[in-house]
């Protein structure tokens, strides 16, 4: 079992409750990119409880989410039946190495998960694979500012997740999707702002790691502080940070 199928599977039941999950801020910037028509044939990859799977169902032919977590892909099956979406399926499988032929896809979206796949170059190459010319590619996921601050945030990040692998920065980010041979077409970021509780709890930090966590952000630099998000109270003690999310979407060309 690899760690985001363990992390994940354990949180389940606490994240098909996340309203931030479920109705963040990234979704509806996420659909408006994905613009998805009544013919569309869309894969959502890591969909996890189905929130973008069921986001885009009732406005595509057919969807289907992909995940390593059998457990967040049961409450996607159960969400999918309570609001009725026929043609929404949910599969176990890898982002990077999608269960399904080539050209088989018109959209393929991936939101708040790619940070977690250890080979994005080997995700891009797939979701290429499975597009069809002039598919679209959309994806919302964290990411670091500069590399010196990546390694920090990968660091602070997967003390709460053990999962987390790495937060790329929109440059890596650019430089993967034309090594893909993908059209970077538009994006923007939007910024999620995250109480630090709230962000451990949800994860299922243990208390040791929490302590750590303080212990980590109280050693940085005010500048460093900034860089990374972090925002402190009166006291000194460590209360929220924002993560910038990039949206982006790119396009198969037609040639
Ligand atoms: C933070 S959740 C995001 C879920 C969903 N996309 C959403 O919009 O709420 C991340 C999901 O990525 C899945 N995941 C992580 N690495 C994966 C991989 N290599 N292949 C498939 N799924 C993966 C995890 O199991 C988890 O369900």
């Amino acid at each position: 079992m690899t760690d985001s199928a363990r992390q994940f599977d354990a949180q389940a039941d606490r994240y098909a409750a996340s309203e931030v999950h479920r109705a963040g801020a990234s979704l509806p910037v996420l659909l408006e990119y994905a613009a998805p028509r009544p013919d569309d044939l869309a894969l959502d990859v890591a969909t996890g409880t189905g929130n973008t799977a069921l986001a885009l169902a009732p406005l595509v032919a057919e969807v289907t989410g992909v995940d390593l977590a059998r457990k967040m892909l049961d409450h996607a099956r159960l969400r999918a039946g309570a609001e009725g979406h026929a043609h929404a399926r949910f599969v176990e499988g890898s982002a990077e190495a999608l269960p399904y032929a080539a050209r088989s896809f018109t959209l393929v979206t991936s939101r708040h998960a790619p940070h977690h796949f250890r080979d994005a170059g080997q995700f891009l190459a797939e979701a290429w694979r499975v597009l069809r010319p002039g598919g679209r590619l959309v994806l919302a996921d964290q990411i670091s500012p500069d590399p010196e601050t990546r390694r920090w945030i990968d660091r602070y990040q997967t003390l709460r997740d053990p999962s987390h692998f790495t937060q790329r920065t929109v440059q890596d980010w650019r430089d993967l999707a034309a090594s893909a041979g993908f059209a970077w077409v538009r994006d923007t970021l939007v910024p999620y702002h995250l109480e630090f509780a709230w962000w451990t709890e949800t994860a299922g930090t243990p208390a040791a790691a929490v302590a750590e966590l303080r212990a980590l952000a109280a050693g940085l630099t005010p500048e460093q502080r900034g860089r990374a998000g972090l925002e402190f109270g009166p006291d000194g003690a460590l209360l929220a940070h924002t993560e910038p999310m990039l949206v982006v979407r790119l396009e198969k060309p037609r040639g």
